[in-house]
């Protein structure tokens, strides 16, 4: 069956915004994270942590953090690939961070300039200190179901990371389907064997990229396998600069508009998130690609 509720895990300002060819100017990020907010997301990740050079988009994230002022009740989750960036982090009054794991060699070596293994001993501390000082670390793990340089990711690969980053101390593992290759079946395999690894269905979430137009269908499944949190992108904005043909986070709103139907409670109202996603899509010069942001802007 499904959830009575779903937590949707707003990703536009953060895995959006770090897609972007031109970078957003500090204001309209502070405009848009509070439009977020606003629209009745509960969890809004603001930015990330890295290094300038890899992520100009997101450069500004000390002054992000230092100019924000945060809604009551509304979580603001950071990316920390490292010790350094968690000192940023912390300095910046941090209370939610999420690491990023790749599940495949390549990937690895390409977002974080580790080998798979080193991912490892750079999240370790970080994950420490972290839960130490009482701040709450998702895991993200990237490339769960393909990989653009090597194909097909084995399950038994994915969960292996997984459980890594859990047993270290992670409390939610988001599992990546970074170019969208996967499919529902797929996706019920992969929470299954999760599960059979130990790991609480409430301590995870789906991470789907709409780049084969799956996003949605693998969204219902793994919601009937008994995932309650879904991560989404307003306006559809976004992927992942390391990754060739990421494109295409699933659109808040399409999720929201088929939790509508299903009758599953979000806490989103539509309308002033897709108001949201316009005034974006104008700041970025080009169109929303999400198919209900289209739908009910021109209505
Ligand atoms: P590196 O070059 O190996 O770093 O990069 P290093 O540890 O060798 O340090 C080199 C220099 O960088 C040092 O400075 C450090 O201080 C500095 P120096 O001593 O030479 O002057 N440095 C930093 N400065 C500021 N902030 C930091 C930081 N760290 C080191 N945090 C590193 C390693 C991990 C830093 C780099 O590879 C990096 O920043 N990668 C981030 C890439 C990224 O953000 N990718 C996108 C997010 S993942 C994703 O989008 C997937 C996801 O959305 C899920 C999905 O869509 O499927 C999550
Ligand atoms: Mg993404």
């Amino acid at each position: 069956g499904l959830p009575e509720r779903v937590t949707i895990w707003e990703v536009g300002a953060r895995d959006g915004l770090q897609n972007e060819g031109t970078v957003v100017p500090l204001a309209v990020k502070l405009e848009f994270l509070d439009r977020l907010a606003a629209a009745g997301l509960g969890v809004v990740e603001a930015t990330s942590f890295v290094h300038p050079k890899w992520v100009p988009q997101l450069a500004d994230a000390d002054e992000l953090l230092a100019a924000m002022t945060p809604r009551p009740g509304v979580r603001y989750p950071v990316l920390v690939p490292n010790e350094r960036g968690l000192d940023r982090a912390l300095a910046a009054g941090v209370r939610h961070i999420a690491i990023f794991a790749s599940a495949t060699e390549t990937f690895a070596r390409r977002n974080l300039n580790r080998s798979l293994d080193e991912q490892f001993a750079m999240f370790e501390p970080v994950v420490g200190r972290a839960r130490a000082e009482g701040l709450t670390v998702r895991g993200y793990v990237s490339m769960c179901f393909g990989d653009p340089w090597e194909g097909e990711v084995a399950v038994d690969q994915v969960v292996a990371v997984g459980r890594r980053l859990v047993d270290m101390g992670c409390e939610q593992l988001s599992l990546g389907d970074t170019i969208g290759v996967g499919t529902p079946g797929h996706v019920q395999a992969l929470i299954a064997a999760f599960r059979a690894a130990g790991v609480d269905l409430a301590d995870l979430a789906v991470h789907f990229h709409d780049t084969y137009g799956q996003a949605l269908a693998n969204t219902l499944a793994a919601l009937e396998s008994g995932v309650t949190t879904v991560d989404a992108s307003a306006g559809g904005l976004g992927g992942c600069p390391y990754a060739r043909s990421a494109t295409g986070n699933l659109a808040t709103e399409d999720l929201v508009w088929m939790l509508d139907g299903l009758g599953v409670e979000h806490g989103v109202d539509l309308a002033a998130l897709v108001a949201t996603s316009v005034w974006m899509a104008e700041r970025l010069g080009r169109p929303s690609p999400s198919r209900v942001v289209r739908a009910l802007a021109n209505a």
